[in-house]
C-alpha cells in the first residue's frame, strides 16, 4: 500500500493522515513534520529549512528529496507508506519514482485533496497544533476540550509560523500552481485520484478509504 497525499496547505493531508495510517498500519511520511522536528532539535537540516518554511517558499528540491530517500529505505517502508507533501516540484516526483524503482516497490496511487480556495485560509489561520505531539486541532472546526491544551498528550497548542494570514497567502501562492503541474504528472501516469475534502472529516476520511480500497 504505497500511497500519495497530494493538496494545498491545508486541504487536510496532514488530518487526514494520522487516521488512515491508524487504519492500515503504513508509516506517515510528512516532510514539513520532518522539518518541523528537525527545527525543534536545531539540527543544521531544520536552521536550513527554516529560513524557507517561514516565507513560506519550498525547501530546495535535493534538500527535501535526500529526507526522503533516506526514509524510505528504512524497512517499515517494504509494506506501504503514505506521503504526505511531498512531491510537491516535478524533480521530485521524478526523484521518488527513482526511489521507488530501486526498492521494487510499485507506487499505488496519489490522492489528491480538493478544497476551494476561500476555505482554505480559514482552516489554515484557525489551526492550533500540540507542541508535543503534533496533534492538529482547530479553533472552530475541531476545538480541543480545553483552550490551548492538546487532548491527545496534555501539551501545548501554538500557531505554526507559516499559519500568520502574510504567509499563508504567499504559500497558497507559491503551491497553487505547483501542485497542478503535478496533478498533471500522476494523471498522466493513471494514478491520481481526486477526492472531496470539504464536509466532516469523516466523510472525508471515508472517500479516501474507498479509493484506497479501489471500490
Ligand atoms: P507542510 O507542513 O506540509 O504544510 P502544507 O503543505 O502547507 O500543508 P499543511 O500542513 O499546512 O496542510 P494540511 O493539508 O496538512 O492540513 P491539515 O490537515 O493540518 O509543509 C510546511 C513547509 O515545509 C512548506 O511550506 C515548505 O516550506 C516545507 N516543505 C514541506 N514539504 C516540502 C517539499 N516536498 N518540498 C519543499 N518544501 C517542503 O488541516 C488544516 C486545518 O484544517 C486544521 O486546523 C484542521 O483541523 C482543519 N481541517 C482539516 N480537515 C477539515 C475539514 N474537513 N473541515 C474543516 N476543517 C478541517
Ligand atoms: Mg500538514
Ligand atoms: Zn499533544
Amino acid at each position: 500500500m504505497h500511497f500519495i497525499l497530494v493538496g494545498l496547505p491545508g486541504a487536510g493531508k496532514g488530518t487526514q493522515a494520522v487516521n488512515l495510517v491508524e487504519k492500515y498500519q503504513i508509516p506517515h511520511i510528512s516532510t514539513g513534520d520532518m522539518f518541523r522536528a528537525a527545527l525543534k532539535n536545531e539540527t543544521p537540516l531544520g536552521l536550513e529549512a527554516r529560513k524557507y518554511m517561514d516565507r513560506g517558499e519550498l525547501v530546495p528540491d535535493e534538500v527535501t528529496i535526500g529526507i526522503v530517500r533516506e526514509r524510505l529505505q528504512e524497512d517499515d517502508c517494504t509494506k506501504g507508506f503514505l506521503l504526505d507533501g511531498f512531491p510537491r516540484t516535478i524533480p521530485q516526483a521524478e526523484a521518488l519514482d527513482g526511489i521507488i524503482d530501486s526498492l521494487n516497490l510499485n507506487l499505488d496511487g496519489v490522492i489528491s485533496i480538493e478544497v476551494p480556495e476561500a476555505d482554505l485560509l480559514q482552516r489554515l489561520s484557525g489551526r492550533r497544533v500540540c507542541r508535543s505531539c503534533g496533534a492538529a486541532f482547530h479553533i472552530l472546526y475541531n476545538p480541543p476540550h480545553k483552550e490551548g491544551v492538546c487532548d491527545q498528550c496534555g501539551g501545548e497548542l501554538y500557531q505554526r509560523d507559516d499559519d500568520k494570514e502574510e504567509v499563508i497567502k504567499n504559500r497558497l501562492d507559491v503551491n497553487r500552481e505547483k501542485t497542478q503541474v503535478l496533478k498533471d504528472y500522476y494523471n498522466q501516469a493513471g494514478l491520481l485520484r481526486e477526492v472531496d475534502g470539504t464536509g466532516e472529516f469523516t466523510e472525508v476520511f471515508k472517500r479516501i478509504c474507498q479509493v484506497i480500497e479501489g471500490k
